[in-house]
């Protein structure tokens, strides 16, 4: 009912809109269609894949009756870290936290591994002698490529590389090491996959997205699922997995000029067919917890959206386990504030992401269920949930955190498995766009000269959501076991009998063989990495006057460009004979000389595999993809393929 008020107020206003904006005819139209802007048919009919379990259900139902309102309103707040502390856990209920982007144990950057097992392993105990029910805590974590908060993690390559690589099993395999890591650490709980299908390459997320075409985020969503959470009716949530969360839910990767939290303004059919491809798979991968959006679509925040997060995803997609708001998006809902939002919680957001004033909004929740304005109801349907994939997960009986397998073992933190696996990752994500003449792969017995800002950077070659939440702080001595891009040509180049020498700025004394230049994006993450021009020269002009200098040295040049998307870069192109696009790599660096430089023996070493899984832009002008340079699925190979390109302009 209340839905339904909104959507006929939302066609009103499209109404008004079109009355000031174009004739009278249009209007009447309009007018009479406004019932048909949403359809609930345009969404996939999902029937659960985890079939009515009465046993789980009176167990939970036998909780949730002994269970006081302020107990109940706890579990649906999940607190960041810097916020809650263990006095504070011990006397509120509250049945989730999470470690932000910048937070962590202590507050401050880079805290020890064994800082944040003893923090899981205390508010374990807390938990756990607290008065009421137990109920197990969660503790969520962005884990998006890796456990990337912690110091010596294997840390993948950004979603974006992943896609490029058109391997979902490999990526499963990154689900199944990511959540190993994120087990030492002492978290339960990770907020990924990103399932957005970006559009617009200005947004500063575009890197999260696994491709800007649904079919092949659809392929990977329960790859990835299955990894990190094991798959249903093998070892689903068994020790040695996490809970993930599908996010965000829905129409993030579509907003207007590509602003982040912006504004998705599409029709119903496009909503579903682009940006909500991953969730039938991811759902019936049995995914448990899904995050709303920060988005509005058409107009309305997604955190007040009843209609997509109660009818359609909890209802029609036969979504069973529960919606977690994203950090303070509640706050966006008209009307609301951080410390109050009983629209989002009546929309079926069933746990609010908070920060400082999470006392106000417990106890403002408290006394919305006492006063009628969330129904009680409402309020059990959340528990249920939460507490459903809390059972599902296996909480109820687990011990301690750092007795979980792996609990605590800093040996498993960039193990050599993990390793290799991100450096296989690395490999087949990058992109081969150019080639003159043959200049890949570098043979044995060359004088390399390395150059570029991202050749010996670690931090950079890994971008946002890496130890900090926008990356880029650290240096290398933050990877104590990663390498740099340099690193790895090091061992390449000199083990096949050549020589490296390196110069950030270009500077040579000894004429080389051949120059590789590594330069691209800086690090961002959400929010600060959204741009205006897709133009890399005018964004940073300095890696074209270092390639034209180099290039009037008549040097042979081989580019390799780190970025979270694909930038206009056909001024880099034309200066550079060889062209890769390496994306956000992460810790093994390695990777990249596997691929562009052959074997001692002159053999080639490993082959491009990687393949455009967003088109590459023909122009500075983010509107303009249509006619891309390179189409989806582009990428050369050393065999098989024509190696120079004639798409490319040529030098004038
Ligand atoms: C959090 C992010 C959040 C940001 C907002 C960070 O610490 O991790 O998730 O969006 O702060 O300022
Ligand atoms: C981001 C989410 C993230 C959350 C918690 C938000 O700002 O949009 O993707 O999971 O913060 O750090």
């Amino acid at each position: 009912m209340r839905n339904n008020q909104k959507y006929n107020f939302f066609g009103f206003a499209i109404l008004l809109g079109l009355i000031a904006g174009s004739g009278s005819s249009v209007c009447l139209a309009a007018q009479t269609e406004t019932e048909d802007l949403t359809n609930i048919d345009n969404w996939p009919q999902i029937e659960s894949p985890f079939p009515h379990d009465s046993q789980t259900e009176d167990y939970i139902t036998k909780i949730i009756n002994t269970m006081s309102l302020k107990e109940k309103v706890g579990q649906m707040i999940i607190v960041e870290l810097p916020f809650i502390n263990a006095e504070d856990l011990a006397k509120f209920p509250i049945g989730a936290v999470l470690n932000g982007g910048d937070s962590s144990p202590g507050g401050y950057k880079n805290t020890p591994l064994a800082e944040w097992v003893s923090l899981a392993d205390k508010f374990h105990d807390i938990v756990k002698t607290r008065d009421g029910a137990y109920i197990p805590l969660l503790w969520g974590t962005d884990a998006v490529h890796g456990q990337n908060k912690i110091i010596g993690a294997t840390i993948f390559p950004h979603n974006i590389g992943l896609g490029a690589t058109h391997n979902p099993p490999l990526i499963r395999k990154i689900g199944v090491a990511t959540a190993q890591e994120v087990i030492v650490s002492g978290q339960n709980w990770v907020f990924a996959p990103t399932l957005a299908v970006a559009q617009n390459y200005s947004w500063g997320r575009t890197y999260e997205s696994y491709s800007s075409d649904p079919a092949i985020v659809e392929k990977i969503a329960p790859e990835i699922v299955k990894g990190l959470q094991g798959e249903i009716g093998v070892d689903f949530l068994s020790d040695r997995h996490v809970i993930a969360t599908a996010k965000h839910f829905v129409g993030d990767g579509g907003t207007t000029d590509g602003r982040d939290q912006g504004n998705t303004s599409i029709n119903e059919e496009t909503l579903v067919k682009t940006h909500a491809a991953g969730y039938e798979p991811a759902i019936q991968a049995g995914v448990q917890t899904i995050m709303a959006s920060y988005s509005s679509w058409n107009g309305v925040k997604m955190h007040e959206n009843h209609y997509l997060i109660a009818d359609v995803l909890k209802g029609r997609m036969g979504f069973d386990g529960f919606v977690v708001g994203d950090w303070n998006g509640h706050a966006q809902v008209p009307g609301c504030s951080k410390s109050s939002c009983p629209q989002a919680i009546n929309a079926g957001v069933d746990m609010l992401m908070v920060t400082e004033p999470w006392k106000e909004l417990y106890f403002n929740t408290i006394k919305q269920v006492e006063n009628g304005e969330i129904h009680l109801e409402r309020v059990d349907d959340a528990v249920r949930r939460i507490l459903r994939v809390k059972y599902r997960a296996g909480l109820f009986n687990q011990p301690h955190p750092s007795l979980r397998p792996g609990g605590g073992d800093p040996s498993i933190l960039g193990n050599m498995a993990n390793r290799s696996l991100a450096r296989q990752a690395v490999r087949q994500s990058l992109v081969l766009l150019k080639n003159q003449d043959d200049v890949l792969p570098i043979p044995a017995n060359s004088r390399v000269l390395v150059v570029g800002k991202g050749a010996n950077d670690i931090g950079m070659q890994s971008g946002g959501w890496t130890l900090t939440w926008q990356g880029g702080i650290d240096r290398n001595e933050s990877f104590p076991k990663g390498e740099s891009i340099l690193q790895g040509l090091q061992r390449a180049i000199e083990a096949s009998g050549g020589k490296v020498s390196f110069s950030e700025n270009g500077d040579f004394t000894e004429r080389p063989d051949y120059v590789v230049m590594v330069f691209g994006e800086t690090p961002y993450a959400e929010m600060k990495g959204d741009i205006n021009t897709l133009s890399f020269s005018q964004l940073n002009g300095q890696p074209l006057e270092l390639l034209k200098k180099l290039k009037s040295a008549s040097l042979p040049i081989i580019s390799v460009f780190l970025s979270g998307r694909p930038l206009w870069v056909t001024p880099e192109m034309i200066h550079s004979d060889a062209f890769v696009a390496a994306w956000l790599p992460g810790t093994e660096g390695a990777g990249v000389a596997d691929v562009l430089v052959r074997k001692p023996n002159g053999e080639i070493n490993f082959d491009f595999e990687g393949r455009l899984s967003f088109p590459w832009p023909d122009s500075p002008e983010a509107s303009e993809l249509s006619k891309p340079l390179f189409p989806l699925d582009y990428g050369l190979r050393y065999q098989h393929e024509p190696t120079a390109d004639k798409r490319l302009p040529k030098e004038n």
